[in-house]
């Protein structure tokens, strides 16, 4: 089994298959995006991924293999999934989880200040995170934990302090973590990029694995999980969506 409460550097490809037969409560995964070649009128975000080495770029928005799905079904002790994923990525998703034991729900970020965008393009101003629950999954109560959407301003400060093109912002993870998961769950993030569902886990008392492939953002959501931001300073603040609202 791989260590729970670490994160791990590494391929989840490969990492995942020491990961026993339903041994995990929840996955949280945000994958690698599938870019629409023809430009999805996000420029901030596009201009960010310029900033990347090629083998960053890569790892960021070549899409996945979804022979992974057959691993995630595996390790799930039931089906209890949230996966963010680009427009192009959401009809194969539906596809591979359509089972009439499976419930789905299509849960958004909608962002209040998007990018202006142009050549006949609607605006850039939402984010899908496909969840699914097999029968028996119990969801917890709370009027708050159950809105189907989010809504927020870019995170723009939470990229700054973790230099991560895609974080998600923290409290929207934080809703779904509580809703789908009790405490001591165990939660694997395999894409987990500068830790957001990481730190959710240890903020919430939930036990979690996290995996990633990339040097920079393994090291970054180590120190992020020890309150160092990517610049080296402590950071003294957990809850930045609420900072940015002001
Ligand atoms: C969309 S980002 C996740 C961002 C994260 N939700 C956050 O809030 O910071 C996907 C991450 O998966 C990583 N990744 C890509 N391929 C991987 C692989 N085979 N194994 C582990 N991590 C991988 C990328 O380096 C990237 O950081």
């Amino acid at each position: 089994m791989l260590e729970t409460n670490k994160i791990h550097l590494g391929d989840c490809y490969e990492l995942i298959k020491k990961i026993p037969d339903k041994s995990i409560d929840c996955i949280y995964i945000d994958i690698p995006y599938l870019f629409d070649e023809h430009g999805g009128g996000n420029s901030k975000l596009a201009h960010r991924i310029k900033k990347l080495n090629s083998k960053e770029l890569n790892k960021i928005s070549s899409g996945i293999d979804y022979k992974i799905f057959d691993e995630f079904k595996r390790v799930m002790k039931k089906i209890n999934i949230f996966i963010w994923c680009s427009k192009l990525q959401i009809r194969d998703v539906l596809n591979y989880f359509d089972d009439e034991n499976i419930r789905y729900e299509i849960l958004t970020w909608n962002k209040t200040n998007p990018t202006p965008s142009c050549n006949n393009k609607w605006l850039p101003d939402i984010e899908y995170c496909l969840y699914f629950r097999e029968k028996g999954v119990k969801l917890n109560d709370g009027y708050e934990l159950k809105n189907k959407w989010y809504s927020s301003p870019i995170n723009k400060f939470d990229k700054d302090l973790y230099d991560h093109p895609t974080i998600k912002p923290l409290e929207l993870v934080k809703k779904h973590i509580l809703h789908a998961t009790q405490p001591d769950s165990i939660v694997l993030d395999c894409f987990c990029g500068s830790g957001t569902t990481c730190v959710v886990c240890k903020e919430t008392g939930r036990r979690y694995i996290g995996i990633e492939i990339e040097p920079k953002y393994y090291k970054i959501a180590v120190n992020r999980l020890n309150g160092i931001t990517a610049d080296g300073q402590t950071s003294i603040f957990t809850n930045f969506d609420e900072l940015e609202d002001k």
